[in-house]
């Protein structure tokens, strides 16, 4: 099996300096496991959703879109289990003050016992028992601060979508198998956040729940394993980084019957961690629902005369970590034949690359600034594309590169009497000339995969 290097480093690096993520409130000395995304990042992780979105809703007739509320009634998480169910086992070293996943490998012996060594500063027996620490971030919802007042930051978008289920069913007249999809921030308060943005307290899920008759669940969830691994392999991540994870009866989620994670391979001592999760939740959700609002959650077939409360199929995954795994696949460093230098690139889908293309004129002189703008603007209407005139051109090219920019533009001597310029791909480096009048479609052609 490959060992893939460790590029995590080098991605935090690139990420701060080309505006794709920064630390949340950095001038403060930042808070601990949130990250903001800037110019590049956004648009790289919107180009992600837009695709989820499309794939997951737009192009299909059996699965609706929802936007539900971040603050849901309290009762919610009471019904779906995560008030009681929702924890990590969590220990606390006395001596240096640090936190730790009772699980925690890297702990020689029993938390709790003298023998029990922290991780952290080395020290014998201060590690305490391990109790249960609920993962929600609580506030209060009006002006009195007491326990009636307590509501939760939803840790999944997944009880928005149930407590809807019948508002979307009968508004949209859909019959079962059917799904709901959303995208939307979660929240957790995890012990053990890091590395980078792959494990933070604030971050999205693009969820669907895929509501079926009891009994077609099996069929159902096999469908769903083989359609989102088929999106992560189209997205550009190479199938050899790609495996399934199968849940063993202890890792099973409180709701969960079965479950199989889609694992990317981030390399290093990393390793393959899970990207997403494809979930048979059973009728567990709707039922507890039901019993806890006393409100009907059944659907009724009317083919078949029947009631029932479907089960649920459920797909969820992470823009946040699924752009991590983008970033870690098309990282590379290499040399190019002839040039001293070598060149850092992303080598992101070009549907996926938050610029298109980049514009430059050879030379600030001769006319060439003016064609090339009127190119940028042009194309600006179709795409995003970023103008630069500043530097060796071969500076220039070698920014877009390691942004994962896929083709630059160039106006030189010969393009205002040919009308042409040249497209330079950023993978084979071939340069082609190009009608002016058409660059537009050239690019637009290989954009849109
Ligand atoms: N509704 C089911 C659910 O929430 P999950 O496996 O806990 O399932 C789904 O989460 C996906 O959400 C994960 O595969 C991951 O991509 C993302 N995710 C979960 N916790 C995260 C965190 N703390 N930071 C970033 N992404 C996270």
């Amino acid at each position: 099996m490959p060992n893939y290097p460790d590029v995590m480093d080098k991605l935090v690096s690139l990420c701060k300096r080309r505006g794709f993520v920064f630390q949340s409130s950095e001038i403060y000395g930042g808070t601990g496991s949130v990250w903001d995304y800037g110019p590049l990042g956004v648009e790289l992780k919107r180009n992600l959703q837009d695709r989820w979105w499309r794939a997951m809703v737009r192009q299909r007739d059996d699965i609706e879109g929802l936007d539900s509320a971040i603050l849901m009634h309290p009762r919610v998480w009471e019904a779906s289990g995560h008030v009681s169910g929702f924890v990590d086992p969590l220990v606390d070293c006395r001596n240096c003050k640090r936190r730790f996943r009772a699980d925690d490998e890297k702990i020689k012996g029993a938390p709790g016992t003298p023998d029990a060594q922290c991780p952290a500063c080395g020290m014998k027996g201060t590690l305490s028992s391990p109790r249960q620490f609920n993962l929600m971030f609580k506030t209060f919802m009006g002006p009195v601060e007491d326990s009636a007042a307590t509501i939760y930051l939803r840790p999944e978008t997944a009880q928005g979508t149930y407590v809807n289920f019948l508002n979307v069913q009968q508004s949209t007249r859909q019959r079962i198998p059917f799904g709901i999809a959303q995208i939307g921030k979660a929240f957790r308060n995890e012990i053990t956040p890091g590395n980078f943005i792959f494990r933070t307290r604030e971050f999205e899920q693009m969820e669907m729940q895929f509501f079926v008759e009891p009994g077609t669940d099996e069929k159902w969830f096999e469908y769903w394993k083989e359609e989102r691994m088929k999106w992560h392999q189209g997205l550009g991540l190479a199938p050899g980084r790609l495996q399934f994870h199968q849940h063993g009866e202890n890792e099973l989620a409180h709701y969960a019957r079965a479950a199989f994670d889609v694992q990317f391979d981030f390399g290093g001592s990393l390793g393959f961690q899970e990207i997403e999760g494809i979930h048979n939740r059973g009728d567990f959700d709707l039922s507890q629902h039901q019993q806890f609002s006393g409100k009907k959650l059944e659907y009724f077939d009317h083919a078949g005369n029947k009631r029932y409360i479907p089960f649920v199929v459920e797909t969820a995954v992470g823009p946040n970590r699924t752009l991590l795994a983008l970033l870690v696949n098309g990282y590379r460093e290499e040399n190019v034949d002839g040039e001293a230098e070598g060149r850092t690139v992303l080598g992101l889908s070009p549907a996926l690359a938050p610029i298109k293309a980049g514009v430059f004129p050879l030379v600030k002189k001769d006319g060439m600034p003016e064609i090339a703008h009127r190119i940028a603007d042009d194309l600006r209407s179709a795409f995003p594309v970023f103008y630069d005139d500043s530097g060796a051109i071969g500076r220039r090219y070698r920014r877009q590169d390691e942004i994962g920019t896929p083709f630059c533009i160039t106006v030189d001597g010969e393009s205002s009497a040919a009308n042409d310029v040249t497209v330079r791909d950023r993978d084979t480096l071939q340069q082609e000339r190009i009608a002016i009048g058409r660059v537009r479609e050239y690019i637009g052609e290989r954009i849109a995969a």
